[in-house]
């Protein structure tokens, strides 16, 4: 109840964490089980809320039997790539104001194609094919490629840039780039601003698509938290609010106005947060703290949002 209060008062966008990915939907050859995304649609419907669509495909939640038939048959899997597409897309068309189609392709550090079973099987082809299918299901929606780190290692956001720029070449309809931004505290916001800088220049909309930011550190995988603080202070809690702030802003100078797809958080309490759970981590990340006060992250963010901007 009171968790809904905080959402519908603060939130005019949302992006499901989980229950509008691949193994949620394609649960078993066959069938598509759109349950749990008619679901979010009716939530963000009754509130006046924007849906964003996360994640068309992403090997992280590619079920199992799509692994398999890969194997046996790679002509089968693209098959199966359209019709999904086609199917979940088009359900949804004018519905879902935009898409991450596909969700990190680039290798966790330093670039490169991720050799998931997409690759694998189709070459990076897949990628193109994935955003083609998208647009003729929806025209209109908005459609981006997403991935993480690329506020922090160049390398990587010069790699997934240089791939942006070969499908615009090709005539691809990719129309988004999604910054994830799970950032850390020692992530410098010279750092940040840079790669803001770089991926405005693209033309494509941008989206802070899956906001935190931590003390802590972790090695990327799951279960690889590690712990270098035990406890928030007053003075961690005022650092956040200041890296909300600059986070705000640098998003509101560098990325053009026209070109702001929005600021989406990867939970808003600190109870909530995916960290604690994934990386095995004890960390505030969010701009609620467990008992769904605002913490001066949340004030911080707000200034930085509203602050006047000289023209
Ligand atoms: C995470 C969810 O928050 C967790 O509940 C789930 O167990 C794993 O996925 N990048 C993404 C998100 O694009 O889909 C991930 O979400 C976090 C990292």
């Amino acid at each position: 109840e009171a968790m809904l209060a905080v959402h519908q008062r603060h939130f005019n966008s949302v992006t499901a964490e989980d229950a509008m990915k691949m193994h949620y939907i394609a649960k078993e050859p066959g069938v598509f089980d759109f349950a749990s995304a008619d679901a979010m649609l009716a939530f963000t419907r009754e509130r006046g809320q924007r849906l964003f669509g996360h994640t068309l495909i992403w090997h992280s939640a590619t079920p199992e039997w799509v692994e398999r038939l890969a194997e046996r048959d790679p002509a089968a899997l693209d098959a199966f790539m359209r019709d999904y597409i086609y199917s979940y897309v088009g359900r949804y068309q004018g519905k879902v104001a935009g898409w991450d189609v596909v969700n990190e392709a680039m290798n966790t550090a330093g670039g490169g194609y991720r050799e998931t079973v997409w690759y694998k099987t189709l070459g990076r082809e897949y990628i193109a094919k994935a955003f083609s299918y998208a647009h003729e299901a929806d025209p209109a929606a908005v459609l981006f490629y997403n991935d993480f780190n690329l506020e922090r290692d160049a390398e990587k956001l010069d790699s997934a840039l240089e791939m942006i720029a070969d499908l615009k070449e090709q005539g691809v309809p990719i129309s988004g780039l999604g910054f994830q931004m799970h950032i850390r505290m020692d992530v410098p916001d010279e750092v940040i601003a840079q790669a803001l800088r770089k991926g405005a220049a693209t033309g494509l909309q941008i989206h802070l698509s899956e906001v935190d930011i931590i003390f802590n550190t972790h090695g990327d995988t799951r279960g690889g938290g590690v712990q270098l603080y035990d406890e928030l202070t007053d003075d961690m809690r005022r650092q956040q609010a200041e890296k909300y702030r600059k986070l705000a802003m640098m998003y509101r100078t560098i990325v053009p106005e026209q070109q702001q797809f929005g600021i989406t958080f990867w939970g808003f309490d600190d109870g909530g947060s995916w960290i604690r759970g994934f990386f095995e981590l004890n960390d505030w990340p969010c701009l609620f703290d467990g008992n769904l006060e605002p913490k001066p992250a949340y004030f911080g963010f707000r200034d930085g949002l509203t602050a006047k901007l000289e023209d």
